[in-house]
């Protein structure tokens, strides 16, 4: 097989939608102060009872509607997500169990922000491999359960949701959509994201130094994937980054020479969802006619590990 396709498009967002001025009676801070500095307005976050494994179930079902598929015709689930409380079963194996499948493979992921391109790569190479004809790559988090709901600095830009892709192996080599993954970490910055049980298995952050990373480091390794694809940036159509934080995504398609394209911006109505951000953003904006048939879109995800990740997929 010479590659992959995207097929088919889902998310799921949790239907309770939390605003700047009722974070504001929480903590210390003001819609003015999360406006500027990250573009939020509003998240939506998932009731107690809401797993992340239920909406990665229902952001799956989406796109493999939207594929015209019934669950078994996917062969591999991988499930991206840092918000994970369980250990086993997994979340793809709970995702296979809620959507009766006889028995896909189950793989789960924990790349942090970066893990939906982690998905995408495992789930290409698989295809490549001949080892399965579909997969459903999804990323699904539930960061309300690992937010301190007492720290302004960490709590305004967290939330929850769910997004998917089914990627299937292309017939032809002008049907291939998913191009090279470039992937890797940086190791001297692991601890810039932390979820352990010294912060009570809470989320906290370098923000400053993941911002100087995303910076001076991010446009090296998307021209790479540009290249990788055998394109040149004047191709990418659409561009999709980590939904992490308005004053990163803009300076970073201003670097890329791509504010004229289509950049997707979630975040201002999603918070920051860590693996789900760049599925969520882009089925959202897909769903809505905002984005064309077959454009070159140019994925980058980065954060907790700490990872990276960019491919150039084609819609
Ligand atoms: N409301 C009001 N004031 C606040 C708040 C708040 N919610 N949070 C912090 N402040 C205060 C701080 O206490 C500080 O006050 P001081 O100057 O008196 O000490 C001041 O505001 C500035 O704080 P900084 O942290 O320096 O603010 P900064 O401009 O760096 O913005 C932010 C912080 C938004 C986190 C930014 O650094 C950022 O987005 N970084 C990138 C993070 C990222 O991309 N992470 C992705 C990987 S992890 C993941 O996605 C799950």
């Amino acid at each position: 097989v010479a590659g992959s396709r995207i097929i088919g498009l889902g998310h799921y967002q949790p239907e309770r939608v939390l605003t700047n001025a009722e974070l504001a009676t929480m903590v210390d801070t003001s819609d003015e102060w999360i406006r500027t500095r990250t573009g939020i307005v509003e998240r939506h976050i998932a009731r107690d009872d809401e797993t992340v494994a239920d909406m990665a179930t229902a952001a799956a079902r989406a796109a493999i509607a939207d594929a015209g598929l019934e669950p078994d015709g996917v062969q591999l689930i991988v499930v991206a997500s840092t918000s994970v409380m369980d250990h086993s079963p997994n979340v793809a194996g709970r995702v296979a169990a809620a959507l009766e499948m006889t028995s896909p493979i189950i793989i789960d992921i924990n790349t942090a922000c970066s893990g939906f391109e982690h998905g995408i790569a495992v789930a290409d190479a698989a295809i490549r491999a001949g080892q399965v004809e579909r997969a459903v790559v999804i990323g699904s988090e539930k960061l309300s359960a690992i937010t301190d709901w007492t720290d302004r600095t960490t709590c305004v830009l967290t939330a929850d949701g769910a997004g998917a892709f089914v990627l299937e192996a292309a017939a032809t080599e002008g049907e291939i959509g998913v191009g090279p993954t470039v992937w890797g970490s940086e190791p001297t910055m692991s601890r810039a994201v932390i979820v352990e049980d010294e912060t009570g298995n809470k989320f906290t952050q370098d923000g400053r130094m993941i911002l100087r990373w995303a910076m001076s480091k991010a446009s090296g390794i998307t021209r790479d994937a540009v290249e990788a694809a055998g394109l040149a940036m004047d191709d990418i159509q659409v561009f999709v980054p980590h939904q992490a934080n308005l004053r990163i995504i803009e300076p970073l398609a201003e670097q890329l020479g791509l504010t004229d394209r289509i950049v997707v911006t979630d975040v201002q109505v999603s918070g920051n969802t860590s693996a789900a951000s760049i599925p969520l953003g882009l089925s959202k904006w897909w769903h809505e006619g905002r984005i064309p048939s077959n454009a070159p879109t140019l994925l980058f995800g980065f954060g907790g590990g700490f990872a990276y990740a960019s491919q150039v997929v084609l819609t």
